[in-house]
């Protein structure tokens, strides 16, 4: 149980849409979709890990809100966590700077239009059951 690693996945909302980012590596996830995020690292927050892995991928100044309830198993000894996140006022616009090669901002009714990961089905099921009435997604 030590070894278990969290992974922070990024419910990036912004005017009633939520950012999906399709990675372009490693060759077994290309081209799947996913919340944006990473591992955290050793002595470091998760909201910190959000905000750095946000910055580092999209190259975007962003701020985590709150953990959406639940945590989703990843290939061992990684469990994936969601993080709702919205844009500091005066943040560049996401982009994929590593990792992926196109974003989309889904609005309501477009959530499930992109060929998600299966691991992050059921997170962003999650995420919209969470938030989607708040931030108008649903
Ligand atoms: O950027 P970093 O190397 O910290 O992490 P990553 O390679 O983006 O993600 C670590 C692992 O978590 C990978 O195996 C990803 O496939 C997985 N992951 C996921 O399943 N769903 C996400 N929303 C984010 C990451």
């Amino acid at each position: 149980m030590s070894e278990r690693i969290v992974v922070v996945g990024a419910a990036l909302v912004d005017d009633g849409r939520l950012l999906a980012a399709r990675r372009s590596a490693p060759v077994e996830l290309a081209g799947r979709w996913e919340l944006p995020g990473g591992k955290v690292e050793p002595g470091e927050t998760a909201d910190a890990a959000l905000v750095r892995e946000l910055r580092e991928e999209l190259g975007v100044d962003a701020e985590a809100c709150g953990r959406v309830p639940g945590e989703w198993p990843l290939k061992s000894p990684y469990v994936l966590q969601v993080w709702t996140a919205r844009l500091r006022p005066g943040s560049a616009a996401p982009e994929p700077l590593e990792d992926h090669d196109e974003l989309r901002w889904l609005g309501p009714g477009e959530i499930w239009d992109v060929d998600w990961l299966d691991q992050d089905v059921p997170a962003v099921r999650q995420t919209l059951a969470h938030l989607g009435a708040a931030e108008g997604l649903t």
